[in-house]
């Protein structure tokens, strides 16, 4: 069975092609020829996922899973949120997401955030949607330079290391992402 993953990111596509059982061949949007931008246009996670899945299985005619994630603070009434990656503007780099978010925490009390990940997966134009979610505190100031995005600033609960300072393995096994992975991944191999 082919499956697209709509990313192009070559750390996902990587991640996902390890997990699923080998009769299902993961395919990027570059393998199929998909060179647009893809709709991302709602104020929340579930529906982005979805318009994403569905814009390639309804203009490619392939069944599709799409991700989107948000870091929700709870002081900042779950900003970033679904505006996570472009936080500081249009065209700002992670630097300037986590210098924005410092800058917006300093002298809160209530640093609590979580990261959360819906897949939104079409198959013969039926949608099932995963959730996962890892719970953590915004810390002050970067801690690690490993990772993307948030990393640095994110520490998550039951841990002493930010995201920035684990493994990738460590990161994956209990982050937001490998979590709704996981639940991707058990739902194909049942579906087999
Ligand atoms: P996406 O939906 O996976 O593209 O994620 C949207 C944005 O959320 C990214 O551009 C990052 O800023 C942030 N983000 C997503 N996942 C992570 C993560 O695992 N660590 C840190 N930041 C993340």
């Amino acid at each position: 069975m082919k499956l697209v993953f709509a990313t192009n990111n070559p750390n996902k596509l990587a991640e996902i092609r390890m997990l699923v059982p080998s009769s299902i061949e993961i395919l990027s949007l570059k393998d199929i020829s998909c060179n647009e931008e893809l709709p991302e246009n709602s104020d929340n996670l579930e529906d982005n996922a979805s318009q994403k899945a569905y814009f390639v299985y309804d203009n490619y005619a392939y069944n599709c899973f799409a991700d989107d994630t948000g870091l929700e603070i709870e002081a900042l009434d779950g900003r970033p949120g679904v505006y996570s990656a472009r936080y500081a503007g249009e065209d700002c780099v992670a630097e300037d997401n986590m210098q924005k978010v410092i800058g917006e925490m300093q002298g809160e009390d209530n640093r609590d955030a979580c990261f959360r990940t819906i897949i939104s997966l079409v198959i013969d134009g039926k949608e099932f949607q995963f959730e996962g979610q890892v719970d953590g505190q915004i810390i002050p100031e970067k801690w690690g330079g490993k990772g993307f995005g948030y990393d640095p600033i994110f520490l998550p609960d039951g841990f002493e290391e930010s995201f920035a300072q684990m493994s990738v393995q460590r990161k994956n096994e209990i982050s937001h992402r490998g979590l709704a992975v996981k639940q991707l991944i058990e739902f194909l191999k049942k579906r087999r």
